[in-house]
This record gives C-alpha cells, sequence and structure tokens, in this order.
C-alpha cells in the first residue's frame, strides 16, 4: 500500500450530527457515517448509477443509496446479503486533534457485480420485413369488455399492414399490462433516470418492459391509439408516456438516441373534440423521442361537443368505410416512410446539442 495520505475531513462534532454525511475529501466523494458512537467511511459513490451514497440514509448498518435504493454496508462497503462482492471502496479514519481524518490511500478496490437487463443490448434492427407495433392505450374492465373505437381502428390499421403491406404486426394493450407510475427518479437527478427505465431493472413484475422493448428494440413503426377523455389523451396513455421519459432522457444525459429510422403515427378517437391539441401533445412528445412522421400522421374522429350519444358514435366507427380506410392509409403512409429510412439507414445515434435541450453547458455544471 502506499504511503498513508491522511486528509482532514473537519470537526468530529459535525459528523455525530447526523447518522449519514456526504464528505469530500480532495476530488473523492466520501460517505461518512456515525453509528453506536463508531465512525465508518466509505465512497460516497454507489456502484449502480453513480448516486450520493453519503446524502441517503442508514438502514441498520447499510447505507441506502437514494436514488434507487441499493444498499452498501456502512463500514465493509460490501452489498447487502446476497451482494456481498457489490463493493463500493471503504477507508481508513481515526480521529485526531478534535477532526476526524481519512486515509485517501486506504481505498478498498470497488466491484461491481454487472445487474445486465436484457433492455439495455445495443440497439441494432433485425433484419426482415417491417415491423409495425399497434399501442393501444384505451382503459376498460378486460373481464367485461366494451367496444373501443379506437382500438377498432387500430386492430384494422394492423390487419391492413400485415395483409395489404406484408409487414409483420404486434399489439400491445397497456390495459392487459401491470406497470408502475413514474416515481421522478429525474427530478432527484437527471442521471438518476436511468435507461432501462430504474422501475424496470428494479421490479421484475412491472411489465413495462414489453413496451420498451417492442418500441426500442423491435418496432420500425408504431401506432398509438388513444380515446380523448376531457380533452386530453387517455390516462394509461399519459402512464405510458410517464414512462418513456427514460428513452428522451438519454438524449440530454448521455447523448445516445434510442429510437432510430422509426416512425409513428396516431389514432385519436373522441366522443368530443380537441382533437388538434391532443395530437400536437403526442406529435410533440414522440417526436423528441426521435420518431419521424409520415406526411398527415394521424387520423381522428370526434362527434364535436353536444353530441352525447356515443352509443350511435360507436355504430358510426363500426360501419365507417371511411374511418377504416384512413386507418388503413394511415398504416401505409408509415410503412413506406418506414421502408425509406430503413434503405438510407440515415439516423444519427447522437445529436449536436446546439440550441437544443440540455447543452453541454448544463451537463458540465452539474
Ligand atoms: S441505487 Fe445508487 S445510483 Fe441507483
Amino acid at each position: 500500500m502506499p504511503d498513508a495520505q491522511w486528509f482532514d475531513l473537519g470537526p468530529v462534532e459535525r459528523f455525530k450530527e447526523r447518522p449519514l454525511s456526504h464528505a469530500r475529501a480532495g476530488g473523492t466523494a466520501l460517505a461518512v457515517s456515525w453509528l453506536h458512537g463508531t465512525f465508518a467511511v466509505v465512497s460516497g459513490v454507489c456502484n449502480h448509477a453513480g448516486g450520493p451514497l453519503g446524502e441517503g440514509r442508514l438502514d441498520g448498518e447499510y447505507l441506502v443509496c437514494p436514488w434507487h435504493n441499493y444498499k452498501f454496508h456502512r463500514a465493509t462497503g460490501e452489498g447487502e446479503p446476497g451482494f456481498e462482492e457489490d463493493r463500493v471502496p471503504r477507508f481508513e479514519h481515526k480521529v485526531s486533534g478534535g477532526s476526524l481524518w481519512v486515509n485517501l490511500t486506504s481505498a478498498s478496490a470497488r466491484h461491481k457485480t454487472a445487474h445486465p437487463h436484457h433492455l439495455a443490448r445495443p440497439v441494432n434492427r433485425k433484419p426482415g420485413a417491417v415491423r409495425v407495433l399497434g399501442l393501444s392505450t384505451t382503459a376498460m374492465d378486460a373481464k367485461n369488455p366494451r367496444f373501443s373505437a379506437s382500438d377498432e381502428l387500430l386492430t384494422h390499421a394492423l390487419e391492413s399492414a400485415a395483409s395489404e403491406l406484408k409487414a409483420k404486426t404486434k399489439l400491445i394493450k397497456l390495459n392487459d399490462l401491470s406497470f408502475r407510475t413514474c416515481e421522478g427518479y429525474y427530478s432527484k437527478h437527471m442521471r438518476a433516470c436511468t435507461w432501462p427505465c430504474s422501475i424496470t431493472q428494479m421490479d421484475p413484475k412491472d411489465q413495462l418492459d414489453r413496451v420498451y422493448e417492442a418500441l426500442v428494440h423491435w418496432a420500425d413503426v408504431v401506432l398509438v391509439a388513444t380515446p380523448i377523455r376531457w380533452g386530453a389523451a387517455s390516462s394509461l396513455y399519459h402512464k405510458m408516456v410517464e414512462r418513456l421519459n427514460c428513452v428522451q432522457n438519454q438524449i440530454p444525459t448521455r447523448n445516445r438516441v434510442l429510437i432510430q429510422n422509426k416512425v409513428a403515427g396516431f389514432i385519436i378517437m373522441g366522443g368530443q373534440d380537441n382533437i388538434q391539441a391532443v395530437a400536437g401533445g403526442m406529435l410533440g412528445f414522440f417526436g423528441e423521442l426521435g420518431f419521424r412522421f409520415p406526411q398527415f400522421p394521424y387520423i381522428a374522429h370526434s362527434r364535436g361537443w353536444s353530441a352525447e350519444d356515443m352509443d350511435r358514435n360507436n355504430e358510426l366507427v363500426q360501419r365507417s368505410a371511411e374511418l377504416h380506410e384512413g386507418a388503413a392509409a394511415l398504416a401505409s403512409r408509415a410503412v413506406a416512410l418506414a421502408r425509406g429510412l430503413l434503405a438510407e439507414e440515415s439516423a444519427p445515434a447522437s445529436i449536436h446539442r446546439g440550441g437544443r435541450k440540455a447543452h453541454r453547458e448544463a451537463a458540465r455544471a452539474e
């Protein structure tokens, strides 16, 4: 071991004021804990995504990372039982002259245990026919299903894509999936919002991984269908969109564009109006993910503010050849654009930031 390099962290009393403190020794971030009359010092940088361990909390002898709750022993730096190999460095320390000192050369080796997730693999499109994903966002009682106008047209668009355009198709109904709401990791720190999504990594029961897999790794075209509920897209749509923040967030935080050469189109069905505002929101979000749009990127239908006879609206949609043709034509425009993009392979995997969200300066400042 090299010669000891003792660093004065400051008055001991300051570190006794709370069970866990963040400290810096030169450029080294530390987590200093005070429990049962003893100090312990380990690295302040979490093995998972670099969270500030010294700003977390103590759970018994373990530090709990404030970002995603990984635990490390406050003295040994080892992960919680079952994950002992996942270790952060620990440091020698001493109390002298009323100060707490840490020996910076005493750091034990950091050892990260990989927690591989299948979604984290590089985005490489497998060869084959163009692939169309339908995302249904309507909510209903699955045991007692009812007619859904948006589902009707989405299903028709997919059937047409398969039969007329020889595309591979897949339908995902958000209503069939059990998934958690976004918990706002981005609000803790921009890098606490991770890809794959922090919830997906931590909760094997969360089923939004199916949407991530299909959207990022599988589809060339994504057709999103939503009803209008009080002037907005459905609550399930917004629940999904919040969780898709992790896909968009890779662009400003990692300069990594996960959505490449992909096309999105929308089917918006409302008993009442506000189609253009709903379409604007959907176009804005999917555009920020990196999707491209065909000319006339959405089809829509509503009966207007004063129409309350929704049973007749269902009948109208079911019987409307024009709306069904419109859905098929939307699929056709989207597939044509996707084929062109795939032939060119033109999409960037990173993006110049000047004038866009999250300048390099912002990233440097954190
Ligand atoms: S648990 Fe520490 S960064 Fe994720």
